[in-house]
């Protein structure tokens, strides 16, 4: 299989799965009592999505690497492509029934490796509907998926070619601990524009790329690189975001340009509509 036929059966292995991970969260809603990584507490659903989605891409010819929030180490699973996932994105809203995602980053590198070595990038939004948003070859589309008789799916084409052209709204996380030029930023921006946060990335980016605006977990005066994950979580959806004609930062420029020193590090992550990144790299 080539590069593109690889990536092609990641993104349907995926879409696939999607319909089998919104269904089976119902029993797996508990925390299990052990830590991820990156010292999170895990719920049964992210260790249950995580080896379903495990077992299906490293099966996949072409794929030579997966790493995921959930696991400390690389897997190895033959040659080609890296694939790196946050398994259930927002897994704390399952109890409250609000969103969740699954997100990948596909990358052409030996991971860990920069953003820049992204050939593609999706991710899943679990809610009303089961949607995806792939960025592939420089175009965003997104889908809705639909479950098929036997085990099988349907992806309609519901948005070609999407891109960030509006600023409506905003949604920024870890308000508890901001710096006080972040809170001098925010109190610009909240006086402009319409305040929406779920507390899951996947539904706080998908209202971006829709409403168009920006999102941002910044650095905390307790914990300087933010909550967010570079390689999982960050690369990812700047990707997305970067190839719908929208802006990413780490506060300073690009994230897919940041530097990668270890699997599950954390980074200040701003996306969104190019002029508000821009006043924020100006003002913080
Ligand atoms: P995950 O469930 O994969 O750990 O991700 C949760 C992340 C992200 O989805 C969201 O933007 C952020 O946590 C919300 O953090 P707060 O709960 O601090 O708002
Ligand atoms: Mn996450
Ligand atoms: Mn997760």
């Amino acid at each position: 299989m080539d590069k593109e036929e690889t990536v092609d059966e990641v993104v349907r292995s995926v879409a696939e799965t999607a319909p089998h991970i919104s269904s089976g969260l119902m029993h797996r809603r508990e925390y299990v009592g052990e830590q991820n990584p990156s010292d999170e507490e895990v719920r049964e659903a992210d260790v249950w999505a995580n080896e379903l989605l495990k077992e299906q891409i490293t099966s996949i010819e072409g794929v030579g690497q997966f790493a995921s929030e959930e696991e400390k180490i690389i897997t190895d699973c033959g040659e080609g492509l890296a694939v790196a996932i946050d398994p259930l994105d927002g897994s704390s809203n399952i109890p409250t029934n609000n969103l969740i995602g699954t997100i990948v980053g596909i990358y052409d590198g030996e991971l860990p490796c920069k953003g820049e070595n992204l050939v593609a990038a999706f991710y899943v939004v679990y809610g009303p509907l089961t949607t995806m948003m792939v960025a592939l070859n420089g175009d965003v589309n997104e889908y809705v998926i639909e479950e098929r008789p036997g085990d099988d799916i349907e992806m309609y084409l519901v948005g070609e070619d999407l891109e960030i052209e509006d600023d409506r709204i905003y949604g920024f996380g870890g308000n508890k601990n901001w710096t006080e030029e972040f809170r001098e930023f925010e109190s610009e921006i909240a006086e402009d524009y319409k305040l929406r946060y779920s507390g899951a990335l996947v539904g706080d980016v998908n209202q971006v790329m829709h409403h168009g605006g920006m999102f941002a977990y910044p650095e905390r005066t307790d914990a300087s690189n933010g909550k967010l994950r570079l390689l999982f979580e960050c690369n990812p959806v700047s990707y997305i975001v970067e190839s719908a004609s929208g802006a990413s930062s780490d506060g300073a420029g690009s994230i897919l340009k940041v530097e990668v020193e270890e699997l599950h590090q954390r980074v200040p992550f701003f996306a969104g509509h190019t002029d508000m990144i821009r006043k924020m790299e100006n003002s913080l």
